[in-house]
């Protein structure tokens, strides 16, 4: 049947004064699978994802990873059990090539210092051989192969993220979060990103997608849980979800925006 449950939220609960932006959430996320999260502006959505990552402490609720409880660990320390995100604006290192900027991801999490390779230790040698080779593996997964030696700062806006992308993958990540990656790409990238992250779910990676394009989201999500003022409303597969009528009243009855049946007839849905 499915793969086992990687992480597992339970009565997450984030509060900022009077407001609770994410309200008792219950979630299982499988190994292998992308769910989508969605909701309107304000829903909890990053929110959710911040606490995921250890950058938000929880008002409440628990969050266990592999069986064991991430709550009161560092941000570093969600990183390290293999839990990453792609940020909404891409921050690489400039005056460094792509393939640099991708080794400085692997170098985070495997540690080496620059002395040893300095140093030129037989060992630190062979580490550094792989880490150049798995990088350029990561630069042709995502398909900057021809950039490979660019400059970071020549890249365009949509091959930033794909190098984004490469760098969270660096790290060997089992669980990817993804804050709306399709944003400002033009529709060639769009269909790039998503045939990637397909890829980087059929790797055994688990993958967490906010999106707004709903064309985009809908058509690659195998589940997709809903958000609105921090609760989640419902949960199911795209074509679940797009018949739901909580879904669709949160939406304001714009069923363009949820791309519902009743609009999108014969939308890629993924049973
Ligand atoms: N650090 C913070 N301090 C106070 N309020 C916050 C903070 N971060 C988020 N909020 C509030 O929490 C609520 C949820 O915000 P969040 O960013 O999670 O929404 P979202 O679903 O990601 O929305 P969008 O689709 O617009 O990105 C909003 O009302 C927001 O203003
Ligand atoms: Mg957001």
């Amino acid at each position: 049947m499915s793969a086992a449950i990687l992480l597992q939220i339970a009565g997450l609960t984030m509060r900022f004064g009077g407001l609770v932006a994410v309200a008792d959430l219950d979630l299982d996320v499988r190994a292998g699978e992308i769910l989508g999260v969605i909701g309107p502006n304000g829903a909890g959505k990053s929110t959710t994802f911040n606490m995921l990552a250890g950058a938000l402490a929880p008002t409440a609720g628990t969050l266990a990873f592999d069986g064991e409880s991430l709550l009161g660990l560092p941000t570093h320390a969600f990183a390290a059990r293999g839990i990453m995100r792609t940020f909404q604006h891409n921050k690489p290192f400039n005056s460094m090539s792509v393939r640099e900027n991708i080794m400085v991801g692997m170098h985070t999490r495997i540690g080496h210092s620059l002395w040893r390779v300095l140093a030129g230790t037989s060992r630190a040698v062979q580490t550094e051989r792989d880490a150049a080779q798995r990088a350029d593996a990561l630069v042709e997964f995502v398909g900057l192969g021809e950039w490979r030696d660019a400059d970071v700062s020549t890249l365009s806006f949509g091959q930033g993220r794909l190098l984004e992308i490469a760098r969270g993958l660096a790290a060997e990540p089992r669980l990817m979060m993804f804050d709306e990656p399709a944003a400002g790409l033009t529709s060639a990238e769009c269909d790039r990103l998503s045939e990637i992250i397909r890829q980087i779910a059929q790797r055994g990676i688990a993958v967490l997608l906010i999106e707004h394009d709903m064309r985009f989201l809908m058509a690659l999500a195998d589940r997709v849980a809903v958000l609105d003022f921090g609760r989640k409303i419902a949960q199911g597969t795209p074509a679940e979800v797009r018949a739901n009528a909580a879904v669709v009243a949160a939406y304001l009855g714009d069923l363009g925006a949820i791309g519902s049946a009743n609009t999108v007839k014969g939308a890629a849905g993924g049973a």
